[in-house]
């Protein structure tokens, strides 16, 4: 321990404006403090309905990144997360450990009847995924379970939700996500860099994609089609005990929907030289939406780049029987607006994902001192998974998976 134990949670009237109305703050606890644990630090140090009472990592440099952000906080610092989870101050915790830890930390936080955001991929096997979201079922206790999926809440993306929610574009039919980043970065024990610790590729990070396909299609998968490799990145690479690392570096998923729609992932990571990270093109049957995500390293917003654009389809095109022999000129085609989306530079500086974690851990917070739903529920996190397993099945086994068999495996492991 080297902080004393934190006040209790109501904080003075005076503190701000969250507690001026006389609400209580969630006590929080963050397990693993490395990259993504740092961020929601950052972030919930900005956040005026948190309070951050504890900390816990095993790994020095991590609890040490840790103090030098919340250096004016309270909080508590440990290295064991089972000692995090005994503190009556702790509300709710946010796992922030590797991939292949997830699912017995998650298991523990059960027991505790703690709140929890569980940093994505929910669990790296599709038994783990069962398992987790039949466990929280058999709750009696209500605690909110929060599987994070910060792309849902980066703001042009946001938008592009509430555009087709909304129905501006009619009938969604094709949805295409398109992410040219740079290569994985090193993490502690390089547990990203090999398929066994963090589920692959498609699993650790694209279940960010497939999650947000269902969330805006809202419509379940049918089948799922992939292929992929690792041609580029970190193939001289080992992880110290001479083990390679085996994980891909590009790859094209496609994804038939049960709506009918379809969906396509197009994955590059050695494509940092680009203008944006992550381009989503959403068209229905009445018009077009695209949104542009920055690149992770971006730290000032420039608003002279267009990073939301909506098309309109000419009525006449919509309703009518197409019968034309010359393609139609551009001002016959349609409304086109394009603009840019600003993101708050403080959140910016906050974190990698454009004020996305702010966004997100406000509304947990806010959904656990309330009672209220999850956003992104562990059932979510689970389809996400398990769409980037199907994915990496099809890459190997150069066929097509039937989602019918992949819930007929998730179902039995609920047993
Ligand atoms: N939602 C997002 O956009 C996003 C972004 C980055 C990472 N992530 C996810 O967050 C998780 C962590 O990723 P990262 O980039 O921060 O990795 P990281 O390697 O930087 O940090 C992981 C930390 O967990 C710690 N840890 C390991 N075992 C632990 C234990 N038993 N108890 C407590 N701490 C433990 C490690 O020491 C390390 O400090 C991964 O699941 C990753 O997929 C999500």
């Amino acid at each position: 321990l080297i902080a004393p134990p934190p006040p209790p949670n109501l904080i003075s009237l005076s503190d701000c404006s969250f507690c001026r109305i006389g609400m209580e703050r969630l006590g929080i606890g963050i397990i693993g403090t490395g990259c993504i644990g740092i961020e929601h630090l950052r972030n919930l140090l900005l956040l005026p309905s948190a309070r951050i009472v504890a900390a816990a990592d095993p790994y020095q440099p991590s609890r040490q990144s840790a103090v030098q952000c919340a250096a004016s906080s309270d909080m508590l610092l440990l290295d064991d997360y089972q000692e995090l989870l005994k503190l009556d101050e702790v509300d709710a915790v946010i796992i922030c450990t590797p991939n292949d830890h997830h699912a017995e930390v998650l298991e523990h936080v059960m027991r505790s009847g703690k709140h929890c955001l569980v940093e994505k991929p929910l669990a790296i096997h599709v038994q783990d995924c069962s398992k987790a979201v039949a466990e929280e079922r058999k709750l009696s206790q209500r605690a909110l379970f929060w599987c994070a999926m910060e792309y849902r809440y980066i703001p042009t993306i946001a938008r592009l939700i509430a555009e087709a929610d909304r129905g501006t574009i009619g009938t969604l039919r094709t949805l295409t996500i398109r992410e040219n980043r740079f290569p994985f970065l090193r993490k502690v024990d390089n547990w990203n860099r090999t398929n066994a610790r963090s589920g692959g590729t498609l699993v650790e990070k694209c279940c960010h994609f497939f999650d947000l396909m269902r969330r805006i299609l809202k419509s379940e998968p049918r089948r799922v089609f992939a292929s992929g490799g690792q041609n580029v990145n970190h193939l001289t690479e080992t992880d110290g005990s001479a083990s390679a690392s085996d994980i891909l570096d590009n790859a094209y998923v496609i994804i038939e929907f049960e709506s009918g729609a379809r969906s396509m992932l197009e994955l590059c990571m050695f494509a940092e030289a680009s203008k944006h990270q992550e381009e989503v093109c959403l068209i229905g049957t009445h018009g077009k939406l695209e949104a542009f995500a920055p690149s992770h390293g971006l730290k000032r917003d420039d608003a002279t780049i267009i990073n939301f654009r909506r098309g309109i389809r000419n009525a006449a095109f919509v309703h009518g029987e197409w019968d034309r022999t010359e393609p139609p000129p551009p001002e016959d085609c349609g409304e086109l607006t394009e603009e840019h989306i600003p993101i708050d530079p403080q959140l910016l500086e906050a974190g990698n994902h454009a004020g996305a974690t702010f966004e997100e851990l406000q509304r947990f917070t806010t959904a656990a001192l309330g009672g209220g739903e999850a956003e992104v529920s562990l059932t979510d996190g689970a389809m996400a998974v398990l769409m980037g397993i199907a994915a990496q099945r099809s890459i190997t086994s150069g066929l097509p998976i039937s989602w019918a068999d992949m819930m007929e495996e998730y179902h039995a492991g609920m047993i």
